[in-house]
């Protein structure tokens, strides 16, 4: 078993003796003393310790912004680490000059994670819309110079490459099944068989999807991992599949990934997804971990009920498909047993005559949690609705649907008494509780309007408030 991570570090091999479960802040600040990477929220929500990770794609590196505050160490195995620093290669890098020529920062403790963020969106966009640029920069927290100013340097930029090594340097630097060092090992299996094996050997080690709800605890409370299965380089947790009637997603499949593949099919999911933390966190945070966490507030679940997704569970006595909805048995409790994990999700693909929709209700636009999320599908032929399916999230201990609510549209013609019926039976349906985002009464009271915005959406009276 190894005793190092090996990665690239601003293109140079690299190799750490450390902890696998250490912050990646934490030791570029330390060991290397990169301190361009800020430590600002500690919890993957103000942008200031973006970095950017790259893996190869195809024939290329592809870079994407990270939040290395909740980043281990394990997590970079076999990757290509980029800071601020490593952008600038004798000239500043085009973000940088932009930045600078424009004025854009003012105290600059935020712009070294805007310069990531933005030569993200570079490498990847070689003449990016303002939609993204915002999108790019919902994950980077600026209190002082105004955005105004970053987004027409964002603007001035048309494409760049980041340095770092190339695709063919990887094959030299595989991620490696185990490290371990200082009482914390970091297992990576690349199959599903080797997964379900060490989950089956392993029963208490810490199953690692992305990391963006298990880091902030690493983050915030200095949790120790002393045992970790990283799913990151499984590769059937890492596929998309697609089949006549359905769309599957390998649990280990990022939200940006899925956005890319959904978007099409889905758009209203889409938005959705657009809105999920930031682009920082939507490049590392998995369909699999949203639906493992099984927060209450998790806003993947409630869109996917109302899809009518089915979850697999895989162990080595072999798989079980099940509702999304009958994962979920109480507060954070689910179906998930000891030696399982979720291996994929699968999505039905649009029939003719459904009308979907999902909103979030929260204080911020960006990066926010849900107070309430709402989905509902409907089926209609001839006018008539066929089927209904209404899930939400916010409302009760786990992501539920609402039969009552759905029975109240079926067999009508989607009119406005159906609606109000339809609203009558959501508030009848739930006990919300009362915290900092929302009373009881206004959840109720947004989850039965929110029947409302559907019919007038589906009717074609109302437009999105924000298209972002
Ligand atoms: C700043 C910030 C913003 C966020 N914004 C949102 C948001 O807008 N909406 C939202 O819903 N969430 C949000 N989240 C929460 C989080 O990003 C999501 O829940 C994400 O999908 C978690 O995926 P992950 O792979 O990072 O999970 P991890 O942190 O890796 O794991 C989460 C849990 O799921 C388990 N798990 C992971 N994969 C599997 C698997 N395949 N099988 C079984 N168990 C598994 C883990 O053991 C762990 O218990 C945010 C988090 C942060 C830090
Ligand atoms: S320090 Fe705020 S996101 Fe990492
Ligand atoms: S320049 Fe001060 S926080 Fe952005």
């Amino acid at each position: 078993m190894s005793q190092t991570i090996k990665f690239f570090l601003n293109g140079q091999k690299q190799q750490a003796s450390v902890r696998p479960d250490m912050t990646v802040l934490g030791w570029l600040r330390s060991a290397p003393r990169l301190t361009g990477t800020k430590e600002g929220c500690a919890e993957g929500d103000c942008g200031a310790c973006s970095v950017l990770i790259g893996d190869p794609a195809g024939d290329s590196v592809h870079y994407h912004a990270a939040n290395s505050c909740i980043l281990a160490m394990g997590q970079i195995d076999g990757r290509a680490l980029v800071t601020v620093e490593g952008l600038k290669t004798g000239d500043l890098h085009p973000v940088q000059a932009a930045m600078a020529e424009n004025g854009s920062s003012q105290c600059g403790f935020c712009t070294p994670g805007i310069v990531i963020s933005l030569a993200g969106l570079a490498a990847s966009t070689a003449h990016p819309d303002d939609h993204e640029i915002h999108d790019a920069l919902a994950g980077n927290l600026c209190r002082c110079t105004g955005y105004r100013p970053i987004v027409e340097a964002a603007r001035k930029v048309t494409g760049a490459a980041i340095p770092g090594p190339e695709v063919t340097a990887f094959a030299r630097m595989e991620p490696q099944k185990a490290i371990t060092a200082g009482g914390s090992t970091f297992h990576q299996p690349q199959t599903l068989a080797e997964l379900l094996q060490l989950r089956k050997d392993r029963p208490d080690a810490l199953l690692l999807g992305g990391g963006t709800d298990l880091g902030v605890a690493l983050a915030d409370y200095h949790a120790d991992w002393d045992e970790v299965i990283s799913l990151a380089h499984v590769r059937e947790m890492r596929a998309i599949g697609e089949t006549g009637n359905h769309l599957s997603f390998g649990a280990a499949v990022t939200w940006e990934e899925v956005l890319a593949r959904a978007a099409g099919s889905y758009p209203s999911f889409a938005t959705l997804i657009r809105r999920f933390g930031s682009t920082q966190i939507r490049s590392m945070g998995t369909i699999g971990g949203n639906i493992g966490t099984a927060s209450p507030i998790g806003d993947g679940p409630p869109a996917l009920i109302a899809l009518g997704a089915d979850v697999e569970l895989a162990s080595l006595n072999g798989r079980r498909f099940m509702a999304l909805e009958d994962f979920f048995l109480d507060y954070r409790k689910t179906e998930l047993r000891a030696d399982e994990v979720i291996a994929s999700v699968s999505i039905p693909k649009p029939k003719p005559g459904q009308d979907f929709r999902v909103y979030k209700i929260s204080k911020r636009y960006d990066q926010d949690i849900s107070t309430v999320c709402a989905a509902f599908c409907i089926t209609r032929e001839d006018g008539q609705v066929r089927s209904a399916r209404i899930a939400f999230g916010g409302m009760a201990a786990t992501p539920r649907r609402a039969q009552a609510a759905e029975q109240a549209l079926v067999g009508t013609q989607f009119d406005a008494k159906a609606v109000e019926a339809c609203a009558a039976a959501i508030t009848a349906a739930f006990k919300p509780l009362s915290d900092w985002r929302g009373s009881a009464d206004y959840r109720l009271q947004v989850a039965a309007n929110l029947a409302e915005r559907f019919w007038r959406d589906v009717s074609g009276e109302t437009v999105e408030v924000m298209a972002l």
